[in-house]
């Protein structure tokens, strides 16, 4: 099959499930428009994918999520929207213009009362979260690949037991498999597979997809009781 085909399929997909008359769904391809409008990168999940991080988190039952990565807020409106009313999502942006893009997107999606948005590198916002002694339900990894590694460990450090843990662009059109490669977004990848398999305070697999993206995949698991 061809990635003409594997869109295609997408399309389909989104057409049958998530159609684009509904609302919610207009909500969110607003966003993708403003996104791109505003000139970000167009590295936002797909629609589908968005949609299974949804069910995932909906699926956990989270209360508190955190997403390390936020761009254009497209992945954290999906994310929002699996909580309660009084539920909280945390987003981590690097990005002050990605950030305030993302906010307008939240706040036109009706989620700006879930939103903690903060801003800079995500490996000085971790420590503080817990400092004020932050645990999440569900948490969702998608900023620069290269720190993988030290967001695993991060993440297994404010989760509960139970928690689900997501990482987004695992494979990069099997990219992974390259050993001798000097990108360091893979072989960060690589130090993330070498240290999700080692660490015994979570059980996890990872799953190829197809796409409107591309060829690439998720990593997912659940925290286990230390
Ligand atoms: N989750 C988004 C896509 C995120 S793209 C979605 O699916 O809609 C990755 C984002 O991570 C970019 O906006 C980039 O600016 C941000 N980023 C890169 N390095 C970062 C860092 N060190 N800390 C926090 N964010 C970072
Ligand atoms: C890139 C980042 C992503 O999070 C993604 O889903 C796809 C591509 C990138 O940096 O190229
Ligand atoms: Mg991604």
């Amino acid at each position: 099959m061809t990635e003409t085909k594997w869109s295609e399929v997408d399309a389909y997909i989104v057409e049958k499930l998530s159609p684009a008359e509904d609302p919610l769904n207009q909500t969110l391809d607003a966003a993708l428009a403003r996104n791109r409008a505003a000139g970000l990168p167009a590295i936002d999940v797909s629609p589908a994918q968005g949609k299974l991080l949804h069910l995932l988190a909906r699926m956990s039952g989270a209360r508190r999520i955190l997403e390390i990565g936020t761009l254009g807020g497209y992945s954290t409106i999906w994310l929002a929207r699996a909580l309660p009313d009084d539920g909280r999502i945390v987003t981590l942006e690097f990005s002050p213009v990605h950030a305030e893009v993302a906010r307008e997107n939240i706040l036109a999606a009706g989620q700006a009362d879930k939103l903690d948005l903060r801003i800079g590198p995500a490996l000085e916002a971790l420590p503080t979260l817990e400092k004020e002694g932050a645990i999440f339900d569900f948490i969702f990894i998608d900023a620069d690949k290269g720190n993988n590694p030290a967001y695993l460990q991060w993440a297994l450090r404010l989760a509960r037991i139970g928690a689900v843990i997501v990482v987004d662009n695992v494979v990069r059109g099997g990219r992974v498999l390259d050993a001798a490669s000097a990108d360091p977004d893979i072989i960060g990848t690589r130090k993330f597979f070498d240290l999700a398999g080692a660490e015994k305070s979570w059980t996890a697999t990872a799953i190829q997809t197809v796409g409107q993206k591309g060829w690439d995949g998720f990593a997912i698991g659940v925290v286990e009781a230390a």
